[in-house]
């Protein structure tokens, strides 16, 4: 009978550009963060994105499989030897549905071509910088405020955050925690660095100690007086921008109505904006 039924293994087609899974967590039913080896030779730019994803299903007719790719900010530090990154799971989502379930050792496509928007070369000099960020924009601003070069540019660094619920702002709490007890940043910018960090959670759907939209709470005044800053000026404040396209496009009117003016990577400037994945 084992003859007529040989249990031989499935040929695994090879992934192009592969890399394996070393770490899951999962925060919400709809965030995670996984880490993943790094090709020894990607170099890249602190708040820039790669292209991830897996392979899809096989064409019903040809049976060809093409690769299923997203672009995801990657959210490590440019001298971490690993990459991570940070999930949204979407129950019907083409990529995040199948990628919600991956586990250390399973091999994802990583595509080894960083770019994007939010790099400190975007932005001219400036005496404070802010980060916004909702739901998963937060990704690229982990792997900036784990860069050295934010601390030595600025004199203040304000990350805020709006989330639906609490549960979402964990990540990034754990983030500025950690980074707050970094011994190495300590070592290369000085022990004063940490309180150059000030971190700024909200929620909009839950209880929180500070709730609502980021827009609103800047609207009214309310960060500013929180926080013992003036509000934006072109001067001395910069800012990148990361979150769902209504989030951008709000904050993006309003700190045009502060001065500020969008930046690029060939042409510096002000404020710079990028769209946080979405499935
Ligand atoms: P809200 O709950 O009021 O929609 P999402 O998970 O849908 O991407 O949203 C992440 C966070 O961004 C939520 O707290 C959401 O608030 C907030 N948000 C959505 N649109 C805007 C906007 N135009 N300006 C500011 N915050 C926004």
């Amino acid at each position: 009978k084992d003859i007529d039924a040989p249990n031989i293994p499935k040929a695994t087609p090879t992934l192009p550009d592969a890399q394996t899974v070393t770490e899951v967590e999962h925060y919400t039913d709809r965030l995670f963060r996984f880490r993943c080896t790094r090709p020894p030779s990607l170099r890249f730019r602190s708040g820039e994105f790669v292209m991830i994803g897996l392979m899809g299903d096989p064409d019903p007719e040809t049976g060809k499989q093409k690769p299923l790719l997203r672009a995801y900010s990657i959210a490590s530090p440019s001298w971490d030897d690993e990459l991570e990154f940070y999930s949204i799971k979407v129950p019907d989502g083409a990529l995040t549905s199948r990628l919600q379930h991956i586990v250390p050792g399973d091999e994802i496509i990583l595509r080894p071509k960083p770019v994007g928007t939010l790099v400190h070369d975007a932005l001219i000099p400036g005496k404070r910088i802010w980060f916004f960020a909702t739901g998963t924009g937060i990704a690229p601003f982990a792997s900036l405020l784990r860069d050295p070069q934010t601390y030595a540019d600025y004199d203040e660094v304000i990350l805020t955050h709006t989330c639906r619920e609490l549960g979402e702002l964990t990540y990034g709490a754990k983030l500025v925690e950690d980074i707050r007890k970094d011994e190495l940043l300590a070592e290369l910018i000085g022990e004063g660095f940490a309180g150059k960090l000030r971190y700024y959670p909200t929620t909009t759907r839950e209880q929180s100690a500070k709730m609502g939209r980021i827009t609103d709470l800047m609207r009214s005044g309310e960060v500013f007086t929180d926080l013992g800053v003036a509000p934006l000026c072109p001067e001395s404040d910069r800012a990148m921008v990361c979150g769902n396209l209504a989030f951008n496009l709000e904050i993006k009117e309003m700190l045009e109505g502060y001065g500020l003016t969008e930046g690029a990577n060939s042409k510096p400037a002000e404020y710079v904006v990028e769209k946080a994945f979405l499935d």
